[in-house]
């Protein structure tokens, strides 16, 4: 169990743990120790944060997860609090220390040190330093002027200063697993069958004999949490995927062949892209178009979820892709941050529905999810799809959105998705695509004068898509991208290439 003092680090400690199979989960640190003690925890890491345990806005943790009996291990700030709620002396460091450092460790016998060399190249982020130690104690390791770790094995507790979890620390990993096996003696039993076979089961439980929805983008969190819960209730989960009109080339009918007649899924398919196309007609402001697709795939959902419960005698549960970073953002130490965009997702449904949730995924990461994918027998094509926003390509024609210019980018970002998957570079960019722009210039094309649209390439690099690097697509990818779509999209006279990063730019142009 890792509790989240508002370290950017925290997702990398949980996975570090889960890479050693080893089930982790992260509470905020304002958990209750009843809420810690339900997840049957065989040891506790407290992780780094950026506050000083003097702030008066310091995250509120209750001191007597330090009394709870099971191991704990303190990180950077965890090592602070530690030492703050157990009677010892904290200062603001007179040498701050951001970055590499080298760590002597004193205490070579300590199980947490076990086999790990006596010299240890870290990564340290810290303004605070120990400065007494709390009783009890004693010095574990130290950097050429300060406290890099110390222990009280009767208590149970150690704590390091540096960052373990972070690939700059050499032997990170080797640490953490020695806490996990050594000290905690956990089990290395989380591996994707274990997951799949004891979350089948829960659902099977939770749900008994009640009936399930799933709203379905075709993406890979919601197909995976589809399949995941119909391996539990069988038809009695039904799947709802909406043709909004903004979905990719051929993507209603492909969705429907992947998740009905390839994975078994109970699957309504509503096309509703005339009701859509309606409503957007002459909305060019962009959060204009994201509200009216949010709020029609609403209704659109709500319609056959209605006519579902009717048909089934009652819905009780619907089932979302939510995963561990969608979880995070609603962590309470995370300050209210400001409104980019609106952003409309399956998981965006309307606040008076009375339906319980299942989020199988919640404590997984996007690779984990693949690899669980993996092992259900999903296909490839769903499990190395990119992100795709929830209003579609309406955030990707700048200006009306029309069924023609709609036909024109689906045109251009196949050829676009197409030529970068024939390149070998699908898997490794995060997003690739074409954006249908309002601008229309001259061209001369055999010996003909056109005059029609200009279409923008984007391809960015992430790692969760908050901040993005633009790729640098080969020059001979973006020669046959640029002529193909010129040559074969009629209504397209002129390709350009988006070279902005996020920030400042965004991923998507609206
Ligand atoms: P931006 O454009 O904000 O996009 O830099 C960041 C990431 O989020 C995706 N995105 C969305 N995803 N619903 C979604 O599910 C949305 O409304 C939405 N808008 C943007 C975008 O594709 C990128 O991966």
């Amino acid at each position: 169990m890792i509790l989240d003092f508002g370290s950017q680090y925290v997702q990398l400690i949980a996975r570090r743990i889960r890479e050693q199979n080893v089930h982790s989960v992260v509470l905020p640190c304002t958990a209750k120790i009843e809420e810690i003690r339900a997840q049957n925890p065989v040891g506790i890491v407290l992780s780094g944060g950026p506050c000083s345990v003097y702030d008066a806005d310091a995250p509120p943790a209750d001191p007597a997860i330090l009394e709870m009996g099971l191991p704990v291990l303190g990180i950077c700030y965890g090592l602070q609090f530690i030492t703050h709620h157990l009677g010892g002396r904290v200062r603001s460091a007179v040498k701050r220390e951001y970055g590499p450092a080298d760590v002597e460790v004193i205490d070579t016998a300590n199980p947490l040190f076990a086999e790990l060399p006596a010299s240890l190249h870290v990564w340290m982020s810290h303004g605070d330093e120990a400065l007494d130690l709390p009783q009890g104690f004693h010095l574990t390791a130290r950097t050429s002027n300060a406290v890099a770790g110390m222990a009280n094995p009767e208590r149970r507790i150690w704590a390091v200063q540096f960052h373990p979890e972070v690939h700059h620390t050499q032997q990170g990993t080797a640490l953490l697993r020695n806490f996990v096996f050594n000290i905690c003696h956990a089990s290395p039993d989380w591996t994707p069958e274990h997951f799949i076979h004891s979350t089948v089961a829960a659902i099977r439980e939770k749900v008994g004999t009640g009936h399930a929805l799933c709203a379905l983008s075709g993406g890979v969190d919601s197909s995976v949490a589809a399949v995941l819960v119909h391996r539990a209730i069988g038809d009695h989960l039904t799947c709802v995927f909406v043709n909004n009109g903004v979905l990719r080339k051929n993507e209603f009918e492909k969705v429907q062949q992947n998740l009905r007649d390839k994975l078994g899924l109970k699957l309504v398919a509503v096309d509703a892209s005339k009701r859509f196309l309606l409503k957007l007609r002459g909305v060019t402001d962009p959060e204009g178009k994201r509200k009216i697709i949010g709020n029609e795939f609403i209704a659109v959902f709500d319609d056959e979820a209605n006519r579902i419960a009717e048909e089934t005698g009652g819905v009780e549960w619907l089932v979302q892709g939510t995963l561990y970073p969608d979880v995070i953002e609603s962590s309470p130490v995370k300050g209210p941050s400001q409104t980019i965009k609106s952003h409309h997702n399956v998981g965006g449904l309307p606040e008076d529905m009375t339906l319980q949730l299942i989020e199988p995924l919640r404590d997984l990461f996007k690779d984990e999810v693949r690899r669980i994918g993996r092992d259900l027998g999903m296909p490839e094509d769903i499990l190395q799809r990119q992100p795709f926003p929830g209003p579609g390509l309406a955030v990707r024609i700048v200006g009306e959105v029309t069924a023609d210019r709609v036909a024109l980018i689906q045109d251009a970002d196949e050829i676009v998705v197409s030529e970068i998957k024939k390149a070998g570079l699908y898997q490794q960019i995060w997003q690739s695509f074409a954006v249908l722009l309002p601008v229309k210039s001259v061209g001369v094309m055999g010996d003909q004068r056109t005059y029609a649209y200009t279409c923008a390439i984007r391809a960015v690099h992430s790692e969760d898509g908050m901040t993005a690097d633009w790729v640098p697509l080969p020059y001979e990818v973006l020669k046959t991208i640029s002529s193909r779509i010129v040559n074969e999209v009629r209504g397209i006279n002129r390709v350009v290439y988006d070279i902005t990063s996020k920030p400042p730019g965004t991923i998507e142009w609206e």
